[in-house]
Parts: structure tokens; C-alpha cells; sequence
């Protein structure tokens, strides 16, 4: 079968291979792959700055943002039938198990030794099919069939959100406006969620007010401003008091001015990853000040586990009731898995892009 793979370490080794079809075991299902989203972390992994091929292996299949169907499953899986659309978890549990990988929730591994399918010692899903065990299989129900490729990315900002609502309830909290910084596919799900709670949203990118983006946050009643125009202070300004700060840019500057502009006893969720190891100079105490006069909290959040995506399906059910159609307008342009190259290069003013598989 063909497969989209990269050689880790290596700067552009992004190729199309041909490796053997999978042959599912007892209690294993064999997945026919539909299509699979692009998403920053295959960029950064096929320029060599992040990913870890499975033992024993040279390349790596990338790919994590998935939906398939499942074509054989194994004797002794009662949970799934052929023909079931599906969608994969991402985090396998560490070889130790620890407390978090046993009880299910390998996103909160408590060492660094845990698996990333596509990303980090285990194959992903940028090929013609997948092996997997149906605990780590979502069955999607086919009315989400066209937006069900978004669940993965959904489940990371799904699982941040819930985090921030637990933390606050360190305090009876009455939250009414969050800012989401940054409006690429995690930003702008992010802030679709959290108007989707009933919050007043506002967000930001570096596109103009006529691009998709402003668009699409528009049709929701996001306020979209365009950050070369409107400077993030003057965001704040004219918003009003923040509760939320959602960091969706991966820039770690904007995190850091995230803390200074989230309104007192507010809280900043990190979402953004900076793999680059930039440096900026931050008045610390400063910070350490404002976080402790005015009750602030600051998390990071990354991955997510079963219970995210479950979740995530009822979200993506929610919000298509409410604005249709609005989610299929993120997928800015659609590529064959030959053509899976093309596909990694982003144009400004694409959001999602997606590599079809099979039909
Ligand atoms: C994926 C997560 C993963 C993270 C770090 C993200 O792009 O969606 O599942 O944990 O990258 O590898």
C-alpha cells in the first residue's frame, strides 16, 4: 500500500513509499483510510525539528488528524463492523505504564516515553490503512461524516477548555469574554467552542477582515480583528476584561503577553507549541506580580485521550446544529495522497488542508 512517510530528522524527506498492507490480529480492527488533515506538526516533522521513527524502523508514516472505515475486524471484536466510520486517538501509553497511561489517560503521561501515532515511535495515518485495537477507535456517526477529519484537532481544544472550567473552580467564577490568539484551524475550533458555551468571543490572526478566517469567525459572532491592524492591547481595550486567554499562535511572546492582558482571577490556557527555542526578554517579576496579585493561572495543555474525542463528537454535533455548514468551509483545499508534498505547503490564507486517501 501507499504511504506518506518522513525520515525523522532529516529537512523535507516528505515522500510517498510503498510498504506492506497490515493484517489485523485477533481483537484488531484493519481501517481503510478516508482522509487525514494536514496540521503544523507534520510541517515541523518534515523539516526535521521534531518526530522519532518506531523501533526498529528508519521512516516514519506521518499523519494523526484522521477518518476511516473500518474494512476487517478481527475475530473477538464485538464493538465495530465493517463499514463503521472511525476516527483514531493519537497517545499510546508508555512501556512503564504510568499512573496516567494506566488509567486511560496517556495525554497526562508522566514521563516522556509515551507514543504518538505519526509523530513520535509509531506509525501514523497518512496511508491506505491502519492497524489498531477498537479502545482506541471513536465510531463516528455518519450525519458528521464531512467534518468528522476535525475531531482529533477538536479533542486537543475540547480537552484545554474543560481543563480551564475545573481550574476555576477554585472560585464561584462568572466568565463572559475569552480571546483566542491566533485563528488557524486550533484557534478558530477553540473559539467556536467557547461560543458554543455561551461565552463572548474575540479572536485574532495576522489576515485581513475580508479573509476566510474573518469570515468564518463572523458567521459565528466571533469579533475577528486582524493583529497588523489592531495591536493585541487595543484588542483588550476594546473588548473589555478578558476571562479566557486561549493561546493558539505557538508564539511564545504573545503567551507570555497573555498573562498581562487576561483580566484579574482569569486564566490563560497554552496550546501553541514553540519547538524553535526563540528567546525574548520578559520582566519576570513583573509577571510573577501580576500572577499572584490577581489570583491569575496559567496552564499548558497538550494531546488528548478517549474521553476528549467523545466529547469532541458531541461538540462538532453542537455546533453544526447551530451554524451549518460552517465547519466544511475551514477545508481550504483537498490533495491526493500522491500528492501529499503540496499539501505541506501552506498558502497564507489556507486554514485546513486535507489529504484524501481512499473514497
Ligand atoms: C497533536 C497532538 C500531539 C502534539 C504533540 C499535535 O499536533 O494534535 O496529538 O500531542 O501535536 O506531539
Amino acid at each position: 500500500m501507499r504511504a506518506a512517510a518522513i525520515t525523522p530528522g532529516k529537512k523535507d524527506s516528505l515522500d510517498v513509499i510503498d510498504v506492506d498492507q497490515p493484517r489485523p490480529g485477533d481483537g484488531e480492527v484493519l481501517v481503510r483510510m478516508l482522509e487525514a488533515g494536514v496540521c503544523g506538526t507534520d510541517e515541523e516533522l518534515n523539516s526535521g525539528i521534531i518526530g522519532e521513527a518506531p523501533p526498529g524502523s528508519d521512516y516514519l508514516i506521518i499523519g494523526h488528524e484522521n477518518l476511516g472505515v473500518v474494512d476487517e475486524a478481527g475475530r473477538d471484536v464485538r464493538a465495530l463492523r465493517r463499514g463503521d466510520l472511525v476516527v483514531a486517538t493519537v497517545r499510546r501509553a508508555c512501556p512503564g505504564m504510568c499512573f496516567g497511561c494506566r488509567t486511560g489517560q496517556p495525554d497526562m503521561c508522566e514521563s516522556d516515553d509515551y507514543f504518538e501515532r505519526g509523530i513520535k515511535g509509531m506509525h501514523g495515518y497518512m496511508a491506505e490503512y491502519y492497524i489498531e485495537h477498537p479502545e482506541n477507535l471513536i465510531q463516528v456517526p455518519p450525519s458528521l461524516r464531512k467534518i468528522a477529519v476535525l475531531l482529533e484537532p477538536l479533542s486537543i481544544v475540547e480537552k484545554g477548555i474543560e481543563q480551564a472550567i475545573k481550574i476555576q473552580e477554585r472560585m464561584i467564577w462568572h466568565p463572559r469574554r475569552a480571546l483566542v490568539a491566533g485563528a488557524g484551524p486550533i484557534g478558530l475550533l477553540a473559539a467556536l467552542i467557547l461560543r458554543d458555551t455561551g461565552l463572548e468571543v474575540s479572536t485574532f490572526a495576522t489576515r485581513g477582515m475580508e479573509s476566510l478566517k474573518a469570515r468564518i469567525a463572523g458567521a459565528a459572532g466571533i469579533d475577528y480583528f486582524n493583529v497588523k491592524e489592531t495591536p493585541i492591547e487595543q484588542i483588550v481595550e476594546k473588548q473589555g476584561p478578558l476571562d479566557m486567554i486561549v493561546e493558539a499562535t505557538g508564539s511564545s511572546e504573545i503567551a507570555f503577553k497573555s498573562i498581562g492582558l487576561v483580566s484579574n482571577n482569569g486564566i490563560v490556557c497554552l496550546t501553541g507549541l514553540s519547538p524553535q527555542q526563540r528567546t525574548h526578554p520578559v520582566c519576570t517579576d513583573c509577571v510573577n506580580m501580576d500572577l499572584v496579585m490577581h489570583n491569575k493561572a496559567v496552564f499548558g495543555t497538550v494531546s488528548s485521550n478517549r474521553v476528549h474525542f467523545e466529547r469532541g463528537l458531541d461538540r462538532l454535533a453542537s455546533v453544526e446544529r447551530r451554524w451549518p455548514g460552517l465547519l466544511e468551509r475551514m477545508f481550504t483545499r483537498r490533495v491526493s495522497l500522491e500528492n501529499v508534498k503540496e499539501g505541506l505547503k501552506e498558502d497564507k490564507e489556507d486554514i485546513k488542508i486535507l489529504v484524501e486517501i481512499g473514497a
